[in-house]
């Protein structure tokens, strides 16, 4: 059985139905969250290349000469290039993903925009803290870059392993990486319910996916994307609620939906510096300088 279909299975068979926004990232869905970081309410993306331009010198500097840099789930290449174009004599670029042939085209857009740098993809899940079989391990100057608030994404608990895990998988000396801070509600709220509804189709393209890799019979009309933000858990939370009392097959599997029932589709949690500090001690790691934009909306983290 496919790691997909049966994490489906799974997530839709508890009491709540939830699934692992890892999936909402097919070819559509990378597509659509690409045309999200463009939005004007999305302040994210801009935000954190702001403050990663104002800074790379000071970041540069700490970084050191000759870094090897590695990037968990590399995704597209702005920040990346912004980063190593600043550095003093990179030594390598290691890009690393699940997907060999995505991570091949990174590599190779890099080396357009980087001639002179040497690039050695990887094909690993980032989320796993089996350490990766490379002869880069073997250099000294290990940098993970994990910019985009990915970390937000996991439960406090699954950040903290992360976060431990890194120094298993790649034995890394320091990480930069960017972190979403607390701010007001009604920015959040706007930031993942955008005017032109491309957050919703993001979040229904999951359900698009499933029909189409695992053969089910969702009926996009019959659920609506939603995004609220939960108080007591800092976080903001996708889900997809249905709208009347259904049945829908997922290959031979039935499963029931009542009216209003949702599936958790992905969970956005925000920090303040101080609560990301905490959760970072309790890593192994220790927060050693942190950047902001002048409204407080974004963090890049220097940790070590
Ligand atoms: C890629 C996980 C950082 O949580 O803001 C954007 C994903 N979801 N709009 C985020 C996302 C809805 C994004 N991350």
């Amino acid at each position: 059985m496919s790691k997909f279909l049966d994490e489906v299975n799974r997530g839709l068979s508890g009491k709540v139905k939830k699934l692992n926004p890892k999936w909402l990232y097919d070819f559509s869905g990378s597509k659509l969250f690409e045309e999200i970081t463009k939005l004007q309410e999305y302040y994210v993306t801009r935000t954190e290349i702001r403050i990663l331009k104002q800074n790379k010198s000071e970041i540069a500097n700490l970084i050191g000469k000759k870094a090897t840099v590695i990037e968990p789930g590399a995704g597209e290449s702005i920040k990346i290039s912004i980063f190593l174009k600043s550095l003093k004599d990179p030594k390598c670029y290691v890009p690393s993903d699940i997907s060999k042939k995505y991570i091949k085209k990174i590599g190779k857009k890099l080396k357009k925009k980087l001639p002179n740098l040497s690039v050695h993809p990887v094909v690993d899940d980032f989320t796993s803290p089996k350490k990766i079989n490379s002869k880069i391990l073997k250099n000294k100057n290990i940098v993970i870059f994990f910019p985009g608030s990915t970390i937000g994404n996991f439960e406090k608990k699954d950040a903290i392993q992360f976060l431990r895990n890194l120094k298993l998988k790649y034995n890394p000396k320091k990480i930069i990486i960017g972190v979403d801070l607390i701010k007001k509600k009604s920015v959040l709220l706007k930031a993942y319910n955008d005017k032109k509804g491309i957050t919703a189709k993001f979040n229904i393209n999951l359900l698009n996916r499933i029909n189409k890799e695992l053969n089910a019979n969702f009926d996009i009309k019959l659920f609506k994307h939603s995004a609220i933000y939960n108080k007591s858990k800092n976080r903001i939370e996708m889900h997809l609620i249905s709208l009347k009392n259904q049945k829908v097959k997922v290959q031979n599997k039935t499963f029931n939906f009542k009216k209003g029932e949702t599936i958790h589709t992905e969970s956005s949690h925000k920090y303040s510096p101080k609560s990301f500090s905490q959760l970072v001690n309790k890593s192994g790691w220790k927060v050693k300088k942190i950047w902001t934009d002048l409204n407080r909306q974004f963090s890049i983290q220097y940790l070590i």
